[in-house]
This record gives C-alpha cells, structure tokens and sequence, in this order.
C-alpha cells in the first residue's frame, strides 16, 4: 500500500482563498486594511527567508506587511520600545517577532513576546492566548499546529475518538497540538525525549504527529498500518536537502496519509498566519 501524500499547497490555497475573502469583507465593510508587523532581529537566513515568505504572501491577499528589520546590536529595551509603538498602532493588527532571537536577548525571549498586545499576538504564544487555548476558548492559536488540523478536516480526516501521539512538547508544536487534537475530541499522548518504549506507543497512534526536530526519526516500524501521519519537522542536512521528522521513503509505504517535507506542514503555517491577522482585526473592531 502507498500513503496518500498530503501536499501543502494545495490546502495553504484554499486556506489563503478563504483568508483573502475575509481581507476583502473588512475593506468593504468597515474600511479597514488588515496589517501585519514582523520584526526580525539580526542576519539568520532561514528566519529572512521566512520572514520574506510572509510578507510576499500579505502583498497576496492585500494585508498591509511592515517588515522591521533590527540589528544584531538590538538590546531588549529597544525591542520593547518598538513593540510598545507597534502595540499603539491603529494600522497594525498583528505583531510577531521572528524566533530564534540573537543569543544577547534571547534570554529575554519571554519577556518580549509577552510584551505584544494579546489581541495583536498572531503567533498565540502570549501566556494569555495559551490561557485560552487550554481552557477551550481559543481566540489566537500557533499556526503550525492550527494548520496541522485546518489540513486535516479539509482532508476530510476524522479527529473524533481517535487515537493520536504526538512526539515532541514545545510551546510552539507538541504543546498546542495536545489541545486543538483533545478539544477535537481526540484521544492524545504526549511523548517527548524522556519517553520509554516510544515505538509502542506511536503504534497505536492513528493519528501520529512528529515534531521534535530529529531528522528521520520515525522509522516504518514506529507507524501503525493505515495511520495519518503529520511530519512537522524541518531539519537542513546538507546546504540544499531538507528533510522532515519521519523517514518519508519507508513511511509511505505503511501510513493511509503522509504530509511530505518539504512541500507538507510548512506552507500551512504562514497560510493560517494570514488567517489569524485577520481574525486579530475583527477582534480588535469587535466584529
Ligand atoms: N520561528 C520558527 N517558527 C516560528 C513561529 O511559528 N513563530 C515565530 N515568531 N518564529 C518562528
């Protein structure tokens, strides 16, 4: 058997479609151009490029897309300073700071990140917006994992009473993907690097989510016959070869569904950004 192959683009379209209709109702209705603020501190290529994706894909759909390019130099009071006037800006409905900071403020990472406006917090890493997640009110949610499930319902992927693993528990994945899977009435474990017996475990997963950044980790006899497999890895190992979390070559052969990388989970994530800046506006307007 050969796993249907997941491909991103095709649901970052239908994602962006429906985001741009909204971008269009808001400038109708209420005169009003979603912004989006992205400051990226320092010269790490991955996050400019990351950082030109979303502003490319904002000129798209017609949001505003300031892009604030800092200096490596940049000390914590400054980006505070630039969040607080971005915070104040009518023009602006999102703010995100592009992570990883440069190692001199990266030890303030939290205390920046708290310091944007939670109605504006499109990344939904304000404590606040997690608060929400984890209590069911979900207003802002991470994008990667929201994607993860956009994609799967337009999939026409049943969450419902399944059985789901996740591997990995970052704040940005494996945490926020616990309760979108859980409020979807999923079944979830958690497994992480301290985990005995992972291979037992992810076999009985029929919904199986790999996120915790180690190149083909997930062999073919770690899947059960049939499941879905999300791979939400990117792990560069050779200047042009990325690969994801799951032993993609060998997994097809085993799952019902397979994202693949690249080309999988990745063009999810600035997709469903685009969705939450429009969502920050309306709740900023209170529509
Ligand atoms: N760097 C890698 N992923 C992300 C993300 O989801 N948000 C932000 N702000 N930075 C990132």
């Amino acid at each position: 058997m050969s796993a249907k192959i997941l491909y991103g683009k095709d649901f970052a379209a239908q994602i962006k479609e429906s985001a741009r209709t909204e971008v269009d109702k808001l400038k109708n209705q209420f005169n009003v151009t979603p912004g989006l603020a992205v400051i990226i501190v320092g010269e790490n290529p991955a996050s400019q490029v990351y950082v030109r994706n979303k502003h490319k894909t904002c000129e798209e759909l017609g949001i505003k897309s300031e892009v604030v390019a800092l200096p490596e130099t940049t000390t914590k009071e400054e980006l505070l300073a630039k969040i607080d006037a971005l915070n104040a800006d009518k023009t602006i409905h999102g703010i995100l700071v592009q992570l990883p900071l440069p190692e001199a403020v990266k030890a303030h990472s939290d205390e920046i990140l708290n310091r944007i406006d939670p109605l504006k917090d499109v990344d939904g890493f304000h404590p606040m917006n997690v608060g929400k997640l984890v209590t069911g009110t979900p207003a802002l949610v991470p994008c990667t994992p929201a994607g993860c499930i956009e994609m799967l319902d337009l999939a026409g992927i049943e969450i419902d009473g399944k059985r789901a693993v996740i591997i990995g528990r970052s704040n940005i994945v494996g945490k926020p993907m616990l309760h979108l899977l859980m409020a979807r009435h999923a079944t979830v474990t958690v497994c992480h690097s301290h985990t005995k017996n992972l291979p037992e475990i992810t076999r009985e997963a029929e919904i199986l989510v790999a996120a915790m950044g180690k190149p083909k980790f997930v062999t073919a006899d770690m899947i059960r016959p049939g499941a879905v497999v999300v791979d939400v890895g990117i792990n560069r190992i050779a200047p042009k070869k990325l690969v994801g979390d799951v032993d993609f070559d060998a997994a097809v052969e085993v799952a019902s569904a397979i994202t693949p990388v690249p080309g999988g989970v990745g063009l999810l994530t600035v997709a469903m950004l685009m969705k939450n800046v429009v969502t920050a506006a309306k709740l900023q307007l209170g529509v």
